[in-house]
């Protein structure tokens, strides 16, 4: 299985909206006989590149390895459990079952007398976190990147806050952002920073328009600026939710949020995000007046902190980077 990960990982960015998927064949004295993996949009599935490379069929009384239950119906490729049962597999491991409600593969395996089995199913659906998201909530997956000091400030009263991470972390975050669809920022954000957030997609929350149409983030790439005109208002601001929804209907199935704290606070209360992660400079402002990278309001009780999950940490120059995934309170 995680064989079949490794092979999944290799589409990515080239299969969304579809999920990652890897397969691997053994036939009945388990040999591998056969790998495939889903690698673009359109293109074969994992199960179909693996079972059509084979000669004669070797995976008849073999196991099949699969990160996401066979599909089985028809989509843009005719469906899978077909040519899986077709070849005759006594066994069928599966990572975890698909979440499109169209998919019913497991049941037509088991009608056809074939073992089915499951292993790893906590890795597989971490390896699918987009897919499960975009398909079970119609939303694209949300990360919330921040770059602060040790006690988490992002600038100085006065503004100032270049730079308080490395090069080499400001490198990783250039890099980062290609592995998304849309970089999410604030009126706030272009108007202090003025960045150019290269990008071939970029959204912009500008409640009254108080964006200069001239800063550098208007000149390269496409623009989608959300204001008050197209976009529905709660309590005084913008509804996030509405803006990411309206972001997944244009073709956005993951977004990389760069913003001060008061947009990665809202973010974070109205429970939209996935992911932060988290750049931190081994320094401390030690300024209680410093601006804070999560500015939401008035929680009195540690328990109800919003806790995370670190899944990686590394150093980057001077740095540190913790990604860490929310966890359901
Ligand atoms: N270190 C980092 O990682 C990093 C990254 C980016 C920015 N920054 C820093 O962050 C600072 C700006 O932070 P900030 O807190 O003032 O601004 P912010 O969090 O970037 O943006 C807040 C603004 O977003 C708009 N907005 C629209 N809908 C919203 C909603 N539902 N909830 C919250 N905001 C909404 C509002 O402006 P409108 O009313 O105009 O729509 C609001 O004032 C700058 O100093 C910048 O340097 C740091």
């Amino acid at each position: 299985m995680r064989m079949c990960f490794a092979l999944a990982k290799r589409g990515k960015g080239k299969v969304a909206p579809n999920p990652l998927v890897g397969c691997v064949v053994l036939d009945k004295h388990g040999n591998i006989v056969s790998k495939g993996y889903h690698k673009k949009y359109g293109k074969n599935h994992a199960e179909r590149d693996a079972l059509l490379k084979l000669k004669n069929n070797e995976a008849e009384g073999g196991t099949i390895y699969v990160n996401l239950e066979p599909c089985s119906h028809f989509g843009k490729t005719p469906p899978c459990v077909d040519l899986v049962i077709e070849h005759k597999p006594k066994r069928v491991v599966i990572g975890m079952k698909d979440v499109n409600p169209k998919v019913n593969g497991i049941a037509k395996l088991k009608e056809a007398k074939i073992q089915v089995d499951f292993v790893l199913s906590d890795e597989a659906e971490f390896l699918n976190r987009v897919f499960i998201k975009n398909m079970t909530q119609k939303l694209p997956y949300v990360v919330l990147k921040t770059a602060s000091t040790l006690d988490g400030k992002i600038a100085t009263s006065s503004g100032d806050s270049k730079w308080i991470t490395s090069a080499q972390a400001r490198a990783e975050v250039y890099r980062m952002r290609k592995e998304f669809d849309c970089i999410l920022t604030s009126s706030n954000t272009v108007i202090t920073d003025n960045p150019t957030m290269e990008h071939r997609f970029k959204c912009v929350l500008d409640t009254n328009m108080r964006t200069n149409k001239n800063a550098k983030i208007f000149q390269q790439g496409n623009i989608y600026v959300a204001t008050k005109e197209n976009t529905p208002v709660k309590n005084g601001r913008l509804d996030i939710r509405a803006v990411l929804s309206e972001l997944y209907n244009r073709g956005v199935y993951s977004v990389f949020v760069e913003c001060g704290g008061t947009l990665a606070g809202s973010i974070l209360k109205e429970g939209l995000a996935d992911e932060v992660y988290q750049f931190i400079a081994p320094k401390l402002l030690n300024d209680n007046n410093g601006l804070s990278c999560f500015n939401g309001d008035n929680v009195s009780k540690i328990s109800d902190c919003i806790k995370l999950d670190i899944y990686e940490y590394k150093k980057i120059g001077a740095d540190m980077l913790l990604k860490m995934r929310l966890l359901q309170k």
